[in-house]
């Protein structure tokens, strides 16, 4: 309105000269000639105010008393702002996003940045600050300005003044040490060719105008370039490679953090389950978790320091819900989020996120029974000690039996080959019951009654076992998938706070009556437990580092199907963030040192984690389980074994006394090797050999001779052959 009145009373007072020169010969036309151009921002809202000023003015039959105001406007085709546009392109080129605009602030001043700021939003860039000098401001007013300034971001300042006012706020920021190393100040049009060819200016002035600016104004015709249409590739600008302030030709960065003495405010979440990723001591505040790590590792390795503060969010009762942490950082309670934080596509409508840094894509977690070979099943109710220990008591039983029953059963009698073969074969018989030998000994039918016994019990167990492994396996989840979950109409469980809950609505139209939150693991495992049918769920959809640490404290559960989404975590910072940018190139370079890894293997892969056959070992039968059965059988061994050789030795020493007769010194002459090999074949003897001899000993005895003096080692042979 204010622009309309001012453009009313410029006609007016053009109208009152026109027609002042002659009152009386008041012509029906006055023609007045407008240039404008009609492409920029001043051009566009002239050629409307003119046209709403000389409505009125003609409407008006008091002002012009019937002389008809024709204003002729003619379009320039060339933008008052040509300059602005460089210094936009230059902006773009050289990846700047956010600019500080130091203007005179008068109709030029005020004009020209707002044209500025149209062509950097054309280019998605922006006008961070705007530095604006009154006119005829005193240095120290300048000064207090461009101070101000300095605590913004940007370090890319554009200033657009007159000749005068640009070479004082220069000279001031050159003062100011605002034109060293890390500034770079771009110079709008006129201005910037003035300051180019001054020789009054010796300031490390940017070297950008050698090059754009110089180019385009200095050795192509304005016409020539206004003829060729604006691109928005730069591949034909033919820059130059600059010097910048500080004698550099590395690019500077163009923002630094705001040095007001702030933190970064960094919002984490609060969160009470899966505290692996991030934890809040809720005593001392500190701050800790794999997300954390990553974080501070990815900042370690900026090239300039950024000072940051964690805050909390969340209740610490529960997990906070994340679409609201994300929202503090639209109100500004929050510079960054940084924590399990998924990129997914509502939060990048309003946020800039980082590369992901660990993949996050949604799966469903199910109960299910492990299916195992089932080729190799049968070895599976045994632990490999429990086959080993029984395989060894029953070649122990087999010897036992063996020597118990040597002396008095043919069937364990004959060379020595098919004796070996006996104990292998009446021993593993036994297992089922299916032993031809006889046991003929007392002590030899006591150890097998025992043994028989344990291998009942053993066979048994083997046999419910091995049922239970078989059967038991063979049972898995009706979900298969997220196809089979969408279509069944059981309860689904998700996380507190997730973006699952919203996803699963809105994306897959599951209705939300089906959606039940779930907090903690426990709850996770509860709900599984239980089931669709007793209050449960039938399965739960979850990201996958949350769920792959539930499976590595959690048995008889497992993912079905793929991971139906591909997200990632990642940081969440503000709109065109420059530190999102640094943080992601932090985020390659970790994962690339293989840090990222490390940090991973720390937080993630750690801990009491069950491997899947753990369920399965719970099925096992263990040697501990039949203890006391293999101490019972031992022991009967062990005391049918002494009762044996008690009764073999005094057999033995009857034999002995009886062969050598009371007048000969007994043994005295006797080597002890002799009376064991003695002892040995006499225990290899048949026992009735053993009584025959003593009833011969005996009659010689009462008949007054001598013994007979049977030799039970030459008579070995006639054993042999007697034998089956
Ligand atoms: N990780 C939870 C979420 O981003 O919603």
């Amino acid at each position: 309105m204010k622009f309309m009145l001012h453009i009313l009373g410029i006609f007016c007072c053009l109208c009152s000269c026109a027609l002042g020169q002659n009152i009386s010969v008041r012509p029906n036309v006055v023609n007045i000639g407008a240039l404008f151009a009609l492409n920029s921002t001043i051009g566009r809202a002239a050629k409307v105010a003119i046209a709403a000023a000389v409505n009125d003015i003609n409407n008006d039959s008091s002002i012009l008393a019937g002389t008809k105001l024709v204003v002729q406007m003619q379009d320039t085709n060339c933008s008052g702002f040509l300059g602005i546009v460089q210094v936009a392109d230059l902006v773009e080129y050289y990846g700047w996003k956010l600019v500080t605009a130091v203007f005179i602030d008068d109709d030029y001043g005020r004009n020209g940045i707002a044209a500025l700021g149209d062509e950097l939003a054309k280019r998605k860039l922006k006008i961070l600050y705007k530095a604006a000098i009154k006119p005829g401001a005193k240095k120290s007013e300048m000064a207090a300005v461009l101070v101000k300034a300095t605590m913004m971001e940007s370090r890319v300042f554009v200033l657009h003044a007159n000749v005068d006012s640009g070479i004082a706020v220069f000279s001031l920021a050159y003062n100011l040490s605002m034109t060293s190393g890390g500034y770079v100040w771009i110079a709008t049009d006129w201005l910037s060719s003035y300051l180019d060819s001054s020789p009054r200016l010796d300031m490390g002035l940017m070297s950008i105008m050698q090059g754009v600016l110089t180019l385009r104004l200095s050795i192509v015709a304005p016409e020539a370039l206004n003829r060729k249409p604006s691109s928005p590739s730069n591949a034909n600008k033919k820059l130059y490679t600059a010097i910048w302030p500080g004698e550099t030709t590395t690019r500077p960065r163009g923002w630094v953090f705001p040095n007001n003495g702030n933190d970064l405010r960094i919002g984490i979440p609060n969160r009470v389950s899966y505290r692996q990723f991030v934890s809040v001591d809720p005593q001392t505040g500190v701050v800790t978790g794999f997300c954390i790590d990553v974080f501070v590792a990815a900042m370690n390795l900026l090239q300039y320091p950024v000072p940051y503060t964690f805050v909390p969010f969340g209740t610490g009762r529960e997990n906070p819900s994340y679409t609201e942490l994300i929202d503090k950082i639209l109100t500004n309670e929050f510079d960054a989020v940084v924590g399990d934080i998924a990129i997914v596509t509502n939060r990048t409508k309003v946020v800039d996120f980082t590369q992901p840094y660990i993949g996050s894509g949604l799966v469903i977690l199910t109960s299910v029974k492990k299916q195992s070979s089932i080729g190799w099943a049968f070895l599976q109710p045994f632990t490999i000690k429990m086959w080993c220990v029984t395989g060894m008591f029953f070649l122990i039983i087999g010897t036992v039996v063996w020597m118990l029953e040597h002396r008095v059963n043919d069937d364990f009698r004959g060379p020595p080959v098919k004796q070996a073969i006996t104990v292998f074969w009446f021993s593993f018989s036994t297992l089922f019951f299916a032993h031809r030998e006889d046991t003929r000994s007392t002590l030899g039918r006591f150890v097998i009654i025992i043994w028989l016994f344990v291998v009942l019990i053993i066979q048994s167990s083997y046999t419910a076992s091995l049922t239970s492994i078989l059967t038991v396996q063979h049972l898995s989840s009706p979900i298969k998938g997220i196809d089979s979950l969408i279509a069944s109409d059981e309860p689904i469980g998700f996380q507190v706070g997730s973006f699952a809950e919203s996803y699963l609505v809105n994306e897959l139209g599951v209705s939300p009556s089906r959606l039940k939150s779930l907090g903690t693991p426990d709850q996770y495992k509860e709900a599984l437990d239980l089931g669709p049918k007793q209050g449960g769920v039938a399965a739960i959809v979850d990201e996958r580092p949350y769920i792959e640490l539930f499976l590595s404290e959690h048995d008889k559960f497992a993912i079905v199907g793929s991971e139906f989404t591909k997200s990632g975590w990642g940081f969440a910072f503000p709109r065109d963030s420059p530190l999102a940018v640094d943080l992601s190139t932090a985020i390659l370079t970790l994962s690339e040192n293989g840090d990222l890894q490390r940090i991973t293997d720390k937080w993630l892969t750690s801990g009491s984690s069950a491997s899947p056959s753990d369920d399965l070992d719970a099925d096992r039968l263990h040697v501990h389980n039949f203890a006391a059965l293999f101490i019972i059988c031992g022991l009967a061994c062990i005391v049918a074994l002494a009762i044996h050789a008690g009764i073999l030795y005094r057999q033995y020493t009857l034999h002995v006394a009886a062969a050598s007769g009371p007048l000969s010194a007994a043994g005295s002459s006797r080597s002890h090797r002799s009376s064991l090999r003695s002892f040995l074949s006499f225990a290899d003897h048949r026992e009735v050999e053993f009584h025959k001899s003593a009833n011969k000993d005996h009659a010689a005895i009462a008949a007054g001779g001598s013994s007979s003096g049977v030799s039970f080692t030459s008579s070995n042979s006639t054993n042999t052959s007697m034998s089956r």
